[in-house]
């Protein structure tokens, strides 16, 4: 979704403020901008990528700017629409996330006090605030405008006559990196990431004012201290390092996600974190919120907690949860979300905080949204993700689970510590799938001709059949749904035909027999099958049309290592079609509108 990005400092912004706004493309986007100001303001915005905006840019030796790329909510993409917006004298400029709920009513109150309108958006009413209430101080007049707004925001503002950038938040991530006599904003750190490892992350009703020298950041009025922080990610973390897709990359990370997530939980100490709110919360129960990819995550989260740590749970898709009735004040509500800032989430999460719940955030990316609201926060540690896809973020989450649901656990500890023990195998059996990737193409490439798949399964790969079809929608446009196969029969049966591929996940546990059922009914009405199934499945070939083996492993396990194959399967499908891999049309990675 939309992104933000600032210089302020010795050298020439433009290429810096190009160079971030194109680490901040993967959150998807449809137009971008550049304000730059050297003796006078110099716009430069359209629809369409930064790669294309800058061979129109001629050298320009301002040595401040604000950047924004834009995901279209209030207006069509278009160069009125797109950011930074100017106010009437064209000297104050602003880049604006969020949205600013009455900006309706504001509009016509300064349209009838003589404001000049060009685009459709909230935020063009920000810098005409800030021209009705600047009279030399820009501090002040930035402070009367956010008084007027109601809604979410982080802004930055660059004015021709002020040598400096004044910033505010308001539910947006910011977040600041400074620089030896430099400085820079953004909206996560991934755009700072080849400029500086030094950063502060502007908290709740922040503003901060922003020189080369230095940031002073105020709340209410008062002066107030952040922290210094280093960015835990590196700069080749955020780069494809040789792979043709940041999210072939991502998947191919996964062994070193689940080492790393081992090694920090095996010990059951994790993070720190703890233990004794979850342990109490057996006798209440656990909510578990999330949207997306995250939300899959939960589903088997649910089924781990009831099986492992005999807790009742509720996993519940955040956008719905927020409009339900649902009762929720004994739980502890976990929310789950790769990037912390997902509108819903967070949203949901205050909500059962409000309910008087306990609270767990169980994110990516530090410092985020969610990690604010929540009592305590695990951090599932898998790196800067930059495919919009989520695919190593969704294996952290599960390896998180995985840890709640062992170290919450009613199994005896003799038990635990075996399962603890085939855990530290997951990496390598990983790595062999990964390893005969190529093996998958075949069946991609047939997958590829066709325009709908089923993928079906039951118990614990259930949730895995629905991530599986999540991924070949979102990035080969196959229209994909995830069913749990004892439904197929209630309709999805009416669909199946020779053009409708099935993709079956099978285990050797107690749906297996019963799951074959069902795979031999849907055989019957002639569907091409493709199934998923253990290196010592003799059955399964008897009439499946293709098996894609994976190591054998505790059952309990099999959701991970199934998952790197619904990935590679959505993965080399989208590719034989020739999709927008990593940046699929309409999507964005961090959905901050509701
Ligand atoms: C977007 C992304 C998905 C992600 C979902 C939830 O739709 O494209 O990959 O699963 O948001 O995001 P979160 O950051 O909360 O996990």
């Amino acid at each position: 979704m939309c992104g933000i990005v600032g210089y302020i400092g010795y050298r020439e912004a433009q290429p810096i403020l190009v160079d971030s706004l194109e680490k901040l493309e993967y959150r998807g986007y449809d137009s971008c901008g550049i304000a730059l100001c050297g003796s006078t303001m110099i716009l430069r915005k359209d629809v369409g990528r930064i790669t294309e905006l800058e061979k129109r840019l001629s050298r320009c030796e301002a040595h401040r700017g604000i950047g924004h790329i834009r995901w279209a909510t209030h207006g069509k993409p278009s160069q009125a629409n797109a950011h930074p917006h100017l106010d009437c004298t064209g000297k104050i400029a602003v880049v604006h996330n969020g949205v600013i709920i009455n900006f309706q009513q504001l509009r016509e109150q300064l349209t009838a006090e003589g404001h000049h309108f060009y685009s459709d958006t909230d935020t063009e009413v920000i810098p005409h605030l800030i021209e009705k209430y600047y009279s030399g101080d820009l501090e002040q007049a930035v402070y009367h405008t956010i008084a007027d707004l109601v809604g979410s925001f982080a802004f930055a503002v660059l004015h021709e006559e002020n040598d400096v950038l004044i910033v505010a938040r308001k539910e947006s991530p910011l977040v600041i990196g400074i620089g030896d006599k430099e400085s820079f904003i953004a909206s996560d750190v991934s755009a700072l990431l080849n400029h500086t490892s030094r950063v502060i992350y502007l908290e709740e009703n922040d503003f901060a004012v922003i020189t080369g020298n230095g940031v002073r950041v105020v709340n209410q009025r008062h002066k107030v201290w952040r922290k210094e922080r280093e960015i835990p990610w590196s700069v080749e973390s955020a780069q494809k390092g040789g792979y043709e897709h940041f999210m072939l990359k991502e998947i191919y990370e996964q062994p070193t996600v689940v080492q790393n997530a081992l090694r920090e939980y095996l010990s059951l100490s994790g993070n720190g974190l703890n233990i004794d709110m979850i342990k109490n919360a057996r006798t209440r129960g656990v909510l578990l919120l999330a949207c997306g990819t995250s939300y899959y995550a939960t589903l088997l989260g649910k089924q781990l907690l009831e099986k492992i740590a005999k807790v009742p749970v509720w996993a519940e898709v955040a956008s719905e949860f927020n409009y339900s009735e649902m009762v929720s004040e004994r739980f502890l509500a976990v929310a789950v979300s790769q990037s912390g800032e997902t509108s819903d989430t967070v949203k949901a999460l205050k909500k059962a905080k409000s309910m008087g719940c306990m609270t767990l955030a169980i994110t990516n990316v530090l410092e985020s949204s969610i990690s604010r609201v929540a009592d305590q926060t695990l951090y599932t540690r898998a790196g800067p993700e930059i495919g919009v896809a989520a695919t190593k973020s969704f294996t952290a989450q599960l390896m998180a689970l995985y840890w709640l649901a062992l170290s919450s656990s009613a199994v005896e500890m003799q038990i635990c510590q075996s399962l603890l023990q085939e855990m530290r195998l997951l990496p390598d059996k990983i790595q062999q799938i990964l390893d005969n990737a190529e093996r998958i193409i075949p069946c991609s490439q047939l997958l590829a001709q066709f325009e709908h798949v089923f993928f079906v399964s039951r118990g614990l790969n259930f949730p895995i059949a629905l991530e599986g079809a999540l991924k070949m929608k979102e990035i080969s446009y196959i229209h994909a749904e995830g069913y749990a196969a004892g439904e197929t029969k209630h309709g999805t049966f009416a669909l199946l035909t020779p053009k409708t591929p099935v993709i079956a996940i099978t285990s050797p546990d107690n749906t297996y027999d019963v799951l074959l059922t069902n795979l031999r009914e849907m055989k019957a009405r002639d569907v091409p099958l493709i199934t998923i199934a253990s290196e010592n499945d003799q059955e399964i070939d008897k009439f499946a049309d293709e098996v894609i083996r994976i190591p054998d492993v505790n059952p309990l396990f099999s959701p991970l290592l199934n998952t790197v194959v619904v990935q590679l399967l959505a993965y080399y499908t989208a590719r034989e079609r020739g999709c927008s891999i990593d940046m699929p049309r309409n999507l964005a990675k961090s959905v901050t509108v509701e």
